[in-house]
This record gives C-alpha cells, sequence and structure tokens, in this order.
C-alpha cells in the first residue's frame, strides 16, 4: 500500500510518562497543521468514569462490564485540545492523583483497550490532513501503518523532574517513584504493552530542549514526505 503522505500524514508518538510526549505532539501537530489526539486522557476519562460511577477499578470483570457506557469525545485542535465525558468537561479532573493512580488498572483491561482503539482509530481516519497521536501503543497496535513512527525516552531522574514542575508543590521523588510503578504496570500488562515498534525512530529526550525535540520530529516528517514523493 502506497502512503498519500501529503494528503494526510499519520505521526504516533509514544513513551513512557515524563518523555515530552504531549508538548512534543501538540507542537509538532500545531507547526504541520495536523490535528492532535492524547490518548492517555481517553483512557483517564474512562477511569474517571469508572470512580464517579462506583465501579471497583480493582475488579477487572466490573470494568470489562462498563467499558462501553462513557460517551468520551476528544477535540482534536493542537491549540485547545478537548475531553468531555457525557458532555461535561473533564479536561482538569482527569489529572487528579486519584485517576493516576488507578489509570493503569483501568486500562490494562482488554475491552477498555477495544473501546479506546476504536474511538482512536475512527478519529485519525477522520482528520483530513494527518493527525500525530501520542500514547503508548499507537506505533505498535493502534496505527501500525502510520507514516512515522517515535519512541521518546529520558531517565526516570530526567522524567521525574519534569512532572513535578507540571504539578506545583510536588516532591520530585515521590513523582519518580510513581512514574516507575506506572511504567512497570504499562510495560508489563499482556494487552498491548508500552513497547517501541521495530521501524520507530527512538529519541533520547534526557539532555535535549522541547524545540530541539520538535525540531528533530518536524525533520522526520519531511523527510518521509519527501521520499513518498
Ligand atoms: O499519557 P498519560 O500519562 O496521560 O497516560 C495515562 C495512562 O493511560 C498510562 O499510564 C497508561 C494509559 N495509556 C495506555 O494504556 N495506552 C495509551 N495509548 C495511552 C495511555
Amino acid at each position: 500500500m502506497s502512503h498519500t503522505v501529503e494528503s494526510a500524514v499519520i505521526v504516533a508518538i509514544d513513551g513512557p510518562a515524563g518523555t515530552g510526549k504531549s508538548s512534543t505532539s501538540k507542537a509538532v501537530a500545531a507547526a504541520l497543521g495536523l490535528s492532535y489526539l492524547d490518548t492517555g486522557a481517553q483512557y483517564r476519562a474512562i477511569t474517571w468514569w469508572m470512580i464517579s460511577n462506583g465501579v471497583d477499578t480493582a475488579d477487572p470483570a466490573a470494568i470489562a462490564a462498563a467499558a462501553d457506557k462513557a460517551l468520551i469525545v476528544s477535540g482534536t485542535d493542537p491549540a485547545a485540545p478537548t475531553i468531555t465525558v457525557d458532555g461535561a468537561d473533564v479536561a482538569a479532573a482527569v489529572r487528579s492523583h486519584e485517576v493516576s493512580a488507578q489509570v493503569s488498572a483501568v486500562s490494562a483491561v482488554p475491552e477498555v483497550r477495544t473501546r479506546i482503539t476504536g474511538l482512536q482509530r475512527a478519529i485519525a481516519a477522520g482528520a483530513a490532513r494527518g493527525i500525530v497521536v501520542e500514547g503508548r501503543d499507537i506505533g505498535t497496535t493502534v496505527l501500525p501503518d502510520a507514516h512515522l513512527k517515535i519512541f521518546l525516552t529520558a531517565s526516570p531522574e530526567a522524567r521525574a523532574a519534569r512532572r513535578s514542575a507540571e504539578i506545583k508543590g510536588s516532591d520530585v521523588e515521590a513523582t519518580r517513584q510513581a512514574l516507575v510503578r506506572r511504567d512497570a504496570a504499562d510495560s508489563g500488562r499482556a494487552t498491548s504493552p508500552l513497547a517501541k515498534a521495530d521501524d520507530a525512530v527512538e529519541v533520547d529526550t534526557t539532555e535535549l530542549t522541547l524545540q530541539q525535540v520538535v525540531d528533530r520530529v518536524i525533520g522526520l516528517v519531511e523527510e518521509r514526505r519527501t521520499a513518498a514523493r
């Protein structure tokens, strides 16, 4: 299958938390005029719905039974991404410590992944100019035919420092431990774990500024566009 890179370019950006996925993905999408999808926000939204509706997030069967109930809508403008559940704006609520602590358990349930993966593919297919999709399994499972796959990494110390700078008053060491725990759960789950696709370009962001990472990714998109001509 030949990719129509000119009409709709699909960029998958995967990696663990705190590697700069969101900042990079939004900046690349904005610079290239593409849509942007934060798939972590979708998993957070379904987790928020489970907690709000009294579903026991330690019970995979209960989560599976409720996997289709929440109506999750993602706004894909990189300048102002949005996320709603049953019409309510949950952008702030999904960032709570409570959701962060339970999202790995909810997102490990196969029925949840099937549901959310379906939403993601529909959004990507509907993005006329193309899209940057960030997550954990985008290059491996959700969009295996993406034109460009990036896998971002950074040292646990750098990731914890970035995350705690985002969350006022947080403790760097506690943040580091929570990140390492979440990565282990996300990488170790049976269904669609956090993983680098064989054909992904790995970028270690530990020593790079955000602008350097963005420039690198934009350069790679341009390379693929030229190669496709
Ligand atoms: O990117 P984030 O930290 O907001 O993601 C929250 C959680 O969602 C993450 O710990 C694992 C899960 N997730 C996933 O399983 N698959 C994705 N494509 C994106 C996120």
